[in-house]
Protein backbone atom coordinates (compact mmCIF):
# COMPACT_ATOMS: atom_id res chain seq x y z
CA UNK A 1 0.00 0.00 0.00
CA UNK A 2 1.53 3.03 -1.20
CA UNK A 3 -0.78 5.48 -1.38
CA UNK A 4 -0.37 7.59 1.78
CA UNK A 5 2.74 7.69 4.88
CA UNK A 6 2.90 4.21 6.77
CA UNK A 7 1.04 2.40 4.21
CA UNK A 8 -0.89 -0.70 5.52
CA UNK A 9 0.77 -0.96 8.70
CA UNK A 10 -0.33 3.31 9.24
CA UNK A 11 -3.90 1.90 8.31
CA UNK A 12 -4.11 -1.21 10.49
CA UNK A 13 -3.35 1.82 13.28
CA UNK A 14 -5.94 4.16 12.81
CA UNK A 15 -8.37 0.37 12.76
CA UNK A 16 -6.54 -0.65 16.26
CA UNK A 17 -7.15 3.11 18.10
CA UNK A 18 -10.66 3.54 16.55
CA UNK A 19 -11.83 -0.12 18.34
CA UNK A 20 -14.78 -0.30 15.45
CA UNK A 21 -17.27 -2.57 16.51
CA UNK A 22 -17.29 -5.95 14.53
CA UNK A 23 -19.30 -5.29 11.29
CA UNK A 24 -19.39 -1.66 10.92
CA UNK A 25 -20.16 0.19 8.61
CA UNK A 26 -17.06 2.50 7.05
CA UNK A 27 -16.85 4.44 4.31
CA UNK A 28 -13.23 5.78 2.81
CA UNK A 29 -13.52 9.63 1.58
CA UNK A 30 -11.03 9.18 -1.12
CA UNK A 31 -10.18 5.71 -1.47
CA UNK A 32 -8.07 5.63 -4.12
CA UNK A 33 -7.03 2.25 -5.30
CA UNK A 34 -9.32 0.67 -2.29
CA UNK A 35 -6.58 -0.78 -0.60
CA UNK A 36 -7.68 0.68 2.62
CA UNK A 37 -11.39 -0.62 1.98
CA UNK A 38 -10.10 -3.95 0.94
CA UNK A 39 -8.21 -3.73 4.30
CA UNK A 40 -10.83 -3.35 6.03
CA UNK A 41 -13.29 -6.01 4.33
CA UNK A 42 -10.60 -8.41 5.25
CA UNK A 43 -11.15 -7.62 9.39
CA UNK A 44 -15.01 -8.05 8.95
CA UNK A 45 -16.02 -4.56 8.36
CA UNK A 46 -18.59 -3.80 6.05
CA UNK A 47 -16.69 -1.19 3.74
CA UNK A 48 -17.24 0.70 0.86
CA UNK A 49 -15.17 3.60 -0.86
CA UNK A 50 -15.86 6.37 -2.75
CA UNK A 51 -12.91 8.42 -5.57
CA UNK A 52 -13.26 11.30 -7.82
CA UNK A 53 -10.67 8.61 -9.57
CA UNK A 54 -11.69 5.58 -8.76
CA UNK A 55 -8.37 2.95 -9.67
CA UNK A 56 -10.39 -0.39 -8.05
CA UNK A 57 -13.31 -2.83 -9.15
CA UNK A 58 -16.49 -2.81 -7.14
CA UNK A 59 -15.30 -1.40 -3.99
CA UNK A 60 -14.19 2.05 -4.84
CA UNK A 61 -17.34 4.33 -6.24
CA UNK A 62 -17.10 7.11 -8.49
CA UNK A 63 -18.00 10.54 -6.54
CA UNK A 64 -17.62 13.48 -4.85
CA UNK A 65 -16.91 13.66 -1.22
CA UNK A 66 -17.60 17.40 -0.84
CA UNK A 67 -21.12 16.08 -2.07
CA UNK A 68 -21.90 12.31 -0.50
CA UNK A 69 -24.43 10.87 -2.38
CA UNK A 70 -25.52 8.87 1.04
CA UNK A 71 -28.35 9.33 3.32
CA UNK A 72 -27.24 11.55 6.51
CA UNK A 73 -26.45 8.86 9.35
CA UNK A 74 -25.22 6.18 6.84
CA UNK A 75 -22.24 4.50 8.78
CA UNK A 76 -20.59 4.00 11.55
CA UNK A 77 -17.37 5.41 10.61
CA UNK A 78 -15.47 6.90 8.32
CA UNK A 79 -11.83 6.85 6.97
CA UNK A 80 -9.85 9.19 5.18
CA UNK A 81 -6.21 9.21 4.29
CA UNK A 82 -4.14 11.52 2.24
CA UNK A 83 -7.34 12.84 0.85
CA UNK A 84 -9.17 15.97 2.29
CA UNK A 85 -6.46 18.45 2.07
CA UNK A 86 -5.84 18.17 -1.50
CA UNK A 87 -9.76 17.85 -2.00
CA UNK A 88 -9.00 21.93 -1.07
CA UNK A 89 -11.99 21.77 1.40
CA UNK A 90 -10.66 20.68 4.14
CA UNK A 91 -13.76 21.88 6.48
CA UNK A 92 -15.97 20.77 4.17
CA UNK A 93 -15.10 17.52 3.89
CA UNK A 94 -15.47 17.16 7.72
CA UNK A 95 -18.99 18.54 7.36
CA UNK A 96 -19.90 15.56 4.65
CA UNK A 97 -18.15 12.81 7.06
CA UNK A 98 -20.12 14.50 10.03
CA UNK A 99 -23.38 14.35 8.07
CA UNK A 100 -22.96 10.74 6.85
CA UNK A 101 -21.95 9.49 10.46
CA UNK A 102 -24.50 8.25 13.20
CA UNK A 103 -24.52 9.73 16.28
CA UNK A 104 -21.09 8.64 18.50
CA UNK A 105 -19.66 7.45 15.03
CA UNK A 106 -16.06 7.20 14.23
CA UNK A 107 -13.48 9.45 12.15
CA UNK A 108 -10.33 7.97 11.41
CA UNK A 109 -8.31 10.90 9.48
CA UNK A 110 -5.11 11.25 8.66
CA UNK A 111 -3.92 14.14 6.64
CA UNK A 112 -1.81 17.05 5.86
CA UNK A 113 -2.64 20.53 8.65
CA UNK A 114 -1.05 23.84 7.97
CA UNK A 115 -2.97 25.02 11.33
CA UNK A 116 -3.33 22.84 14.63
CA UNK A 117 -6.00 20.24 13.71
CA UNK A 118 -7.57 20.36 17.21
CA UNK A 119 -9.92 23.36 16.90
CA UNK A 120 -10.75 22.44 12.67
CA UNK A 121 -12.07 18.94 13.63
CA UNK A 122 -13.56 20.01 17.13
CA UNK A 123 -15.22 23.02 15.26
CA UNK A 124 -17.15 20.60 12.01
CA UNK A 125 -18.60 18.71 15.36
CA UNK A 126 -16.12 15.79 16.72
CA UNK A 127 -14.53 14.73 19.94
CA UNK A 128 -11.48 14.05 19.60
CA UNK A 129 -10.23 10.74 20.98
CA UNK A 130 -6.57 10.17 19.77
CA UNK A 131 -3.94 12.87 17.85
CA UNK A 132 -0.61 11.68 17.15
CA UNK A 133 1.78 13.76 14.95
CA UNK A 134 3.21 11.67 11.74
CA UNK A 135 5.30 14.54 10.42
CA UNK A 136 8.44 12.39 10.10
CA UNK A 137 6.33 9.22 8.42
CA UNK A 138 4.97 11.91 6.04
CA UNK A 139 8.51 13.36 5.23
CA UNK A 140 9.94 10.28 4.80
CA UNK A 141 7.32 9.35 2.14
CA UNK A 142 6.92 11.63 0.83
CA UNK A 143 11.06 12.09 -0.25
CA UNK A 144 11.09 8.37 -1.09
CA UNK A 145 8.04 9.44 -4.09
CA UNK A 146 10.06 12.43 -4.94
CA UNK A 147 13.05 10.28 -5.54
CA UNK A 148 11.48 7.42 -7.43
CA UNK A 149 9.35 10.31 -9.58
CA UNK A 150 6.13 9.00 -8.52
CA UNK A 151 3.21 11.72 -8.65
CA UNK A 152 0.78 10.44 -5.48
CA UNK A 153 -1.30 13.56 -6.29
CA UNK A 154 -0.71 15.46 -3.61
CA UNK A 155 0.88 18.45 -4.02
CA UNK A 156 4.29 18.94 -1.73
CA UNK A 157 3.08 21.92 0.55
CA UNK A 158 5.06 24.57 1.31
CA UNK A 159 5.36 26.26 4.51
CA UNK A 160 5.10 24.73 7.88
CA UNK A 161 2.96 21.73 7.40
CA UNK A 162 2.46 18.89 10.22
CA UNK A 163 0.75 15.54 9.25
CA UNK A 164 -1.44 14.06 11.77
CA UNK A 165 -3.55 10.89 12.75
CA UNK A 166 -7.02 11.83 14.17
CA UNK A 167 -9.75 9.83 15.48
CA UNK A 168 -12.68 11.36 16.81
CA UNK A 169 -15.93 10.49 17.67
CA UNK A 170 -19.24 12.63 16.50
CA UNK A 171 -21.01 14.54 18.94
C1 LIG B 1 -3.06 10.94 -2.21
S1 LIG B 1 -4.46 10.03 -2.81
C2 LIG B 1 -4.79 8.95 -1.42
C3 LIG B 1 -5.60 7.74 -1.81
C4 LIG B 1 -5.90 6.76 -0.67
N1 LIG B 1 -6.65 7.37 0.42
C5 LIG B 1 -4.63 6.16 -0.12
O1 LIG B 1 -4.29 6.45 1.03
O2 LIG B 1 -3.98 5.39 -0.85
C6 LIG B 1 -5.79 11.24 -2.67
C7 LIG B 1 -7.11 10.78 -3.27
O3 LIG B 1 -8.15 11.70 -2.94
C8 LIG B 1 -9.03 11.76 -4.04
N2 LIG B 1 -9.83 12.98 -3.93
C9 LIG B 1 -9.39 14.27 -3.81
N3 LIG B 1 -10.44 15.13 -3.72
C10 LIG B 1 -11.58 14.36 -3.78
C11 LIG B 1 -12.97 14.67 -3.74
N4 LIG B 1 -13.43 15.93 -3.61
N5 LIG B 1 -13.85 13.64 -3.80
C12 LIG B 1 -13.40 12.37 -3.93
N6 LIG B 1 -12.09 12.02 -3.98
C13 LIG B 1 -11.18 13.00 -3.91
C14 LIG B 1 -8.10 11.72 -5.24
O4 LIG B 1 -8.78 11.35 -6.42
C15 LIG B 1 -7.06 10.67 -4.79
O5 LIG B 1 -7.42 9.37 -5.19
Amino acid sequence: MNGHPGGEAHTRRMITLAALPNGASVLDMGAGSGEAVDLLCREGYNARGIDLAPRSGDMVAPGDFLHLPYADASFNAVLSQCAFFVSGDVPGALREAHRVLKPDGTLMLSDVFFEAPAPVVEAAGFELLHLKDMTDAWREYYLGALWRGEDHGCALPRGKCKYWLIIARKV
